[in-house]
């Protein structure tokens, strides 16, 4: 892997701390500090403005737009794609001393550092501005997103003259004219503005997709007068603020988003009688009160859900960045709101989401917080319409599910993913059976899941088909996860997701008529299911075709995979990394080179269904095949390796799991968090090091210690109880805190937890 580190912040176990301001990292430092609580988002941008490089980015889950494509003649190509909006700056603000406007890029400063307090969820920065006369100011800047208010979020402004008394000026507003960073255009029109004694409102109006948002914003200053200045789109209220030596003017500004996704008419007047409104929930609000709730929701949340590493300052820090994004990322607040692959933190991969959600993300909300787990499935529920249209558009019955999107339709342009990949369907049933097997949760299957089950059993029944002598099953031109190996035939991974989804559905069904025929009946009729169909279910279930190699233990990834021309990846120079910018697309398709794991995804996902020789065998033959491209893959080789006790290899992978942003290993940090990835460094610990599957009847887990690190701890939400497991060089201690009774496995012997802690020896 052709990655190197770039150790910029300092290490802290529970802050990222920047300390001096390094020009060529204020992207990068963007992304790292940007601030989310599931509904909105908004990037670490200096809000006093700055020239330098920088994307000023403030998102929210849910409002996009959309761009026509060219028309393709060809059916089944998308001819719409949408993607995430950049929207309102509503930390806007400039501040002027002696007709000097402060700017990082082009001021001088100094004692400049920027602290992101993940404990409490407080972003803070603060140094001091020297003017050219020699004039010097001292400013401090804190916000923060309300995590118990979602559509609140809160900026303080701290300014002190340090050598002279005069006045400064200082402008605060609502900015609509932002640019989406992809298209170079503003996609907002402004409906109106209001502005009274304390607070200014504005509304804007995407362009295409007749969404809104509303940004109001009460200001709390001492000002020795003030007058609002509009421009286009824009709106700014201008302070005079008398400074005097040593003394500091705080000034504080309480902002409220409110949004309209939603088009049909009763919503868009609903809409209309917030505006008045929103002024007056500002008015009662307090920013110390915003501020303790949000700390006390981070305490809450990291009372159950931290992992603590002894030994290794720099994991720890990682680890902690990553948790505290997975929950600012989404934490189940809505059921509509999904995980696009960079979070809210940039408009890379367009705001979409993948099948990341279900195969990466899920089990962090599983084993944390079960209600988001349950949402997050919910908005596939909600989107099961758009899918069996892109069924439909893809000649086939039933539903499929999008590769990429944002509200259900299918919007990657690439024909060769959008047609050929299949396994984002196939990871919507694997998040309900896996949410199932570890929830129990029958009830949310039988409502939420079955018809999706069926739809896409449906849709497999049509898109795969009978080989010649009608003796197998399979799937033809298709793309398996690795995307890497394009329109192959019987790829192992897609026919065995598929075989499973099969047998899931015809499970969910049989109980389902057992313990509910009135229900039962309900939904084949819903879904015009017939009694053939389930009998094709089970032949094709039966009959499906797993390429394998008995001799050798290997599954071929797909037929033919195994005589293709061999690439050395070792011998592959630095420089032609990304491959993607420096082979041409077709080169890549044309040898046995891997970019991410395929048949070890599939060896991960249903675990327990393969030997440990098997999965040595698959491990040892993949591995070095696989350049690793995507940055999802290391981790789930680095689970792998700990389950073969290949530890040097298992910490080599992890080596930059939790780190990837931070150290910006991919060089693009600055497009935004690779979130998806961070759900996978979570999973690197707890799957990984921890050795715990949930893929089984009963709960497993096989910990081992990385030698690098004395000790490490974990929790994991389980059936209404947390477990809490202590790993150090001798010993596991588990206990619940509950003390349910819960039974696990560990090292394969059974236990059963209660709050006394047990102690196992560990295997290292
Ligand atoms: C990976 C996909 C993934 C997507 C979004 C791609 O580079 O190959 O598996 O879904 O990124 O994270």
């Amino acid at each position: 892997m052709a990655k190197s580190a770039d150790i910029y912040y300092k290490i802290h176990p529970w802050k990222i701390i920047e300390e001096g301001f390094r020009k060529e990292y204020a992207m990068v430092s963007e992304s790292v500090f940007s601030l989310g609580n599931e509904y909105m988002g908004t990037r670490g941008n200096f809000e006093e403005g700055y020239s330098g490089d920088s994307l000023t980015g403030n998102y929210f889950n849910g409002i996009y737009e959309a761009a026509d494509l060219e028309k393709s003649s060809y059916k089944g190509m998308i001819d719409k794609t949408e993607f995430i909006v950049n929207s309102a700056n509503w930390l806007y603000t400039r501040i002027q001393a002696d007709n000097e406007i402060v700017d990082l890029y082009t001021c001088k400063f100094k004692d400049y550092v920027r602290i992101l307090d993940l404990k409490k969820g407080i972003l803070t920065r603060s140094y001091i501005w020297v003017l050219e006369n020699g004039k010097e100011i001292k400013l401090e800047f804190e916000r923060f997103l309300s995590m118990k208010d979602a559509e609140i979020a809160a900026q303080k402004i701290t300014l002190t003259p340090l050598n002279f008394s005069g006045d400064i000026i200082l402008y605060s507003g609502i900015d609509f004219g932002l640019i989406h960073h992809m298209t170079g255009k503003n996609m907002w029109n402004i409906a109106g503005s209001t502005a009274d004694n304390d607070s200014i409102s504005m509304l804007g109006d995407t362009i295409s997709t007749d969404q809104s948002v509303l940004v109001s914003c009460r200001f709390q200053v001492d000002c020795r007068e003030w007058s609002d200045i509009e421009e286009e789109k824009k709106l700014v209220r201008r302070f005079v603020l008398s400074g005097e030596q040593g003394k500091s003017i705080e000034f504080i500004k309480i902002i409220r988003n409110l949004t309209r996704k939603d088009i049909k008419e009763e919503e868009k007047e609903n809409f209309k009688t917030k505006w008045g409104k929103n002024q007056e929930v500002l008015h009662s609000l307090s920013y110390q009160k915003l501020r303790e709730d949000t700390i006390n929701w981070w305490k809450r949340t990291w009372q159950d859900s931290d992992i603590v590493i002894e030994g290794d300052g720099l994991n720890q820090q990682g680890i902690r960045f990553c948790i505290f994004q997975m929950h600012q990322t989404y934490h189940g607040a809505d059921k509509g709101t999904i995980i696009g692959a960079k979070g809210l933190t940039g408009e890379a991969y367009s705001g979409n989401t993948f099948w990341d959600t279900e195969a990466y993300c899920l089990p962090f909300y599983i084993f944390n917080n079960t209600e988001a787990a349950r949402h997050l499935l919910e908005f596939r529920y909600l989107t099961l319409e758009e899918a069996m249209e892109r069924a439909k558009t893809l000649d086939c019955k039933g539903a499929f599910y999008p590769i990429a999107t944002i509200t259900g339709r299918e919007c990657c342009s690439l024909w060769q993913h959008a047609s050929l990949q299949l396994q984002a369907s196939t990871a919507v049933a694997y998040g309900f059976w896996h949410y199932e097997n570890i929830t129990e949760d029958e009830e949310f299957i039988f409502e939420n899941g079955l018809s999706i089950l069926i739809e896409v059993s449906r849709m497999l029944a049509s898109r795969g088909d009978w080989n010649k002598d009608r003796t197998r099953y399979g799937f033809y031109g298709v793309m398996g996860p690795d995307e890497f190996q394009m329109m192959v035939n019987n790829n192992c991974y897609t026919n065995y997701l598929g075989k499973k989804t099969i047998e899931y559905t015809l499970s969910v069904l049989k109980r389902y008529s057992n313990k509910n025929p009135d229900g039962y009946e309900k939904i084949i009729k819903k879904h015009c299911l017939l009694a053939e169909e389930i009998e094709e279910f089970h032949n094709i279930a039966k009959h499906m075709y797993i390429p394998y190699q008995e001799e050798t233990g290997i599954f071929e990834q797909h037929e033919g995979y195994f005589n293709l021309p061999h690439v050395d990846i070792d011998k592959i120079p630095i420089e032609e990394f990304p491959l993607y910018h420096h082979w041409t697309y077709d080169r890549i398709y044309r040898n046995d080179m891997l970019k991410q794991p395929d048949v070890l995804m599939m060896m991960l996902l249903y675990n327990s269904d393969f030997t440990k020789e098997q999965l040595k065998s698959n491990y040892e033959y993949y591995e070095p095949r696989c350049i690793h491209e995507s940055s999802l893959s290391p981790s789930v080789h680095s689970i792998l390796a700990s389950q073969l006790q290949k530890e040097e290899e298992a910490y080599k992978f992890f080596g930059f799991a939790t780190r990837m942003d931070l150290d910006n290993y991919n060089r693009n940090t600055g497009e935004g968090l690779h979130t998806t990835s961070i759900a996978a460094a979570w999973m690197n610990i707890v799957y990984g090091f921890g050795g715990m599957r949930s893929d089984g009847k009963l709960l497993s887990f096989a910990p081992s210690l990385p030698k690098e690190w004395e000790g490490y701890a974990f929790k994991i939400h389980f059936k209404g109880d947390i477990l809490r497991f202590k790993v150090d060089k001798e010993n596991i201690k588990i206990s619940s805190k509950a003390g349910l009774g819960i039974q696990i496995l560990v090292y394969g012997k059974p236990y059963i937890l209660g709050q006394d802690e047990i102690n196992i020896p560990v295997i290292l």
